[in-house]
Formats: C-alpha cells, structure tokens, sequence
C-alpha cells in the first residue's frame, strides 16, 4: 500500500516486510528446519483459499491441518521407519488414540498385547468401551493367542514390543502373518526400539508408532507422538481424524524431535551400551533376583529379540529380593540416576511401574503381566557408565 503512510500499530500486527510486496527476496538456506510458528496462512487469492478448502490444490492454510515443520518432521520419519507418509501428533497418547478411532467404530473390537504402557491401557479398559470399542488383551509372545481373540467385529490387532515396562516381546512377523490372513490392520508402538533399531512396516505391521517423547526427542523437553504408515490411511487420518480431534503437534515441538533425529543413532548406540553393562552388574548383584534385557541370554525371548531388533536400547526392568520396601528404599537412595518417569532421555531415569507408571493396572491384571511389587524399571542414559553402576552399588548397600 504505497499510497498511504501506515499507522504504527498496523505495522506492528503486520510487520513491515509482509506489507512491502516488492521486497527483494534473498534466498534462504537453513540447515536447520525453520520453526514456522505460524497458526494460520495467507491464500493468494480467494479462490486459491477456496481451492485449497475444496481439496482441489494443496496448500498449508491452518496449522492444526498442516505446517511446514509439521511435515520435514513427518517426510522424515516416514522415511527412518520405511513407510509411505508420517503424522505427527501432540503426544503418544494421541497417536495412539487417534490411530484406533480411525480404523475401529461402536461396536467393533480390538485384540491388544496384555503389556503395554499404564496409559494404553488406561484408554483400553476405561474410555474405549464408553465408546463401545472393545478391547481384548491377550499374552500376545504367544500368537496363537492373538489368531484365537480375533473375530468378525475385530479391526485392528495392537502390539507394544518391547513392552514397558517388562521388556516382554512380541513375534511381529508372526502376528503380521496372523493379521493380513485375517485382513485386520496391525499397529505397532515401536516407542522403545525406535526406527534405528526395528522397522516394524518391514516385518509386515500396517503401522508403527511412537511416544516420540521419549528417545526420538531424547532430552526430555517435549511430549509428542508420531505415527507411520500407508499414505492412503495417514491421509484420512490428517484430514478427518487429527482435524476433528484436535491432537496436533506444534511446530516448535516438531523441530525439537526433528533436532533430536539427527543424533538419534549416536544416542541409541551409547543408550544400549551403557545398559549392557548395567544389565550386566544387576545381574550378577545378590540383591538382585532377575533382569530383564533383550540382549541378555536370559531374556525368555532372546532369539527372538536378536531376530527383530537391531539392537536393545536402554530399558532394563529388574525384581529386588526385598519386594516393594528394596525397591523403595533404592529409588530414594540413587543419587545420579534420577527418580522420576517417562525414558529415552539423557539422563537416566529410575521408577517403580505398580506404583507410578501402571498404577492403573487392578493388582490381579499386574500380577498377571508380571508387574510384581519388587519391579524396578531403568531407563539408561548417557552418563558416564562407571557412575552409574557406582550409584547402583551404592543404593542397593543401603537396602
Ligand atoms: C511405550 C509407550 N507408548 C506410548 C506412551 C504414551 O506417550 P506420551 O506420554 O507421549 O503420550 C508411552 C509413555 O510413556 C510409552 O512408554
């Protein structure tokens, strides 16, 4: 508008430079992603705007439907993960839940893996069956059991392998085989394996997704989720689902995990060693009656762990002699590990999963998953090793 003097305040809600039309435009080129902060976009002209509404012509217009860090975040993990197209959302809980309601309706069914994070489950037994969405959890490292649940109302098989927090696996070749003969979608959080070390598309899932909280943040900072799977679907989901629901992720989270991808091999490489050497000296410890880690021998399902993963990231979950009383006594005695949830952060994280993280499991279903009362789940950072396993040695002495 070059035949006016604009007002300061015009000029501060607008900025000079989206006024000015006839700015040189310097090419920019950033290695790092922008953030586009940006809730909405402007339409060239009205009928772009209607165009892009109408679904005739692509375009960003509204962030809660798309933004460009959105999707650098999304092309990117679609990629790692070996998929056709990615959607990325607040959190894994929205992934999750979003995911679900898009492929099963009232009155329909879903067979689970009976481990899963204390929220999945949360959403299984408390809020899916006000939606009349059933859920059936079975001992799913048995397939067999998964093949026997499903029936014609089932729509989706949903498994969590590793499962939090017992580590306990689950043959995803075997239940793809299962599901695509039964022509049911299967959906797998790969949260504690990440793409680097488990491609769960490659052995015949139709989805993965993941708390991307968790390692492909990496530091702690941010809530997300992220899931991956055949464009056809994530599109419906992004149009439909995500738009209606509302569980976006925001850009500035986006370009936290997007940051966070670019070390994720470096940190899950260091995750899985400093782990292996923990799973090592708990092993070994007297106070110690069991350790579960894929990569140990003793892991009930070690071949398979050795055939579906690449390696055993840095989740160990281990039973105290002492019960409840050892395990508290140890989280409050560590004094580098820090005792808090969540995992896949820098730092390592202690917890106690009957009383924190799955405490809304009844104490019959704990038991029956073998969440016992000694239970202790260890989320390995990336300290020094030898101060965590001096930390260790030095909380249990206190037990
Ligand atoms: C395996 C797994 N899946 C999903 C979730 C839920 O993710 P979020 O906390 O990002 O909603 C978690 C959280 O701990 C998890 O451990």
């Amino acid at each position: 508008m070059k035949e006016r003097k604009l007002g300061f305040a015009t000029i501060a809600v607008h900025g000079k430079k989206r006024l000015d039309k006839h700015e040189t435009q310097i090419p920019i080129r950033a290695l790092s992603t922008p953030i586009f902060q940006s809730s909405t976009f402007a339409f060239e002209s009205a009928e772009q705007g209607a165009a892009i509404f109408a679904g005739e012509q692509e375009g960003y217009y509204y962030t809660r439907l798309g933004n460009p860090t959105q999707t650098a975040l999304e092309n990117e993990m679609a990629f790692l993960e070996g998929g056709e197209a990615g959607l990325a959302t607040a959190s894994g809980m929205a992934a999750t839940a979003t995911l679900i309601i898009s492929l099963a309706r009232s009155g329909e069914k879903v067979v689970a893996s009976d481990t899963l994070y204390g929220g999945t489950h949360q959403l299984f037994v408390n809020t899916f069956p006000r939606l009349n969405i059933e859920v059936q959890e079975v001992d799913a490292s048995d397939p067999q059991n998964i093949e026997r649940a499903i029936d014609e109302r089932t729509r989706l098989v949903f498994i969590e392998t590793p499962a939090n927090p017992t580590l306990k696996l689950v043959d995803i070749e075997a239940v793809a085989s299962i599901t695509r003969k039964q022509g049911v979608a299967l959906v797998v959080d790969n949260t504690f394996c990440t793409p680097y070390y488990q491609n769960p598309l490659e052995l015949g899932a139709d989805y993965s997704l993941h708390s991307a909280t968790k390692y492909i943040g990496g530091h702690g900072d941010t809530v997300a989720g992220i899931i991956v799977g055949p464009a056809d679907g994530i599109k419906q989901l992004k149009k439909e689902f995500l738009r209606d629901l509302g569980g976006v992720i925001s850009p500035f989270n986006a370009w936290l995990l997007l940051r966070g991808l670019k070390t994720l091999p470096v940190r899950m490489e260091k995750h899985s060693e400093n782990a292996m050497e923990i799973a090592q000296f708990l092993s070994f410890h007297p106070k110690v009656s069991r350790v579960w880690f894929p990569w140990l021998r003793t892991h009930p399902q070690y071949e398979l762990a050795k055939r579906q993963m690449r390696g055993p990231g840095g989740m160990i979950a281990f039973e105290l002699k002492g019960g409840r009383e050892a395990g508290r006594k140890l989280m409050n005695s560590v004094e580098v590990c820090v005792l808090a949830v969540s995992l896949g952060d820098v730092d390592t994280l202690i917890q106690h999963p009957a009383t924190m993280t799955h405490c809304g499991y009844t104490p019959e279903e704990l038991e029956e998953v073998g969440i016992t009362e000694g239970l202790v789940r260890l989320s390995v950072g990336l300290e020094d090793v030898d101060d965590l396993i001096y930390d260790l040695r030095q909380a249990m002495k206190r037990i």
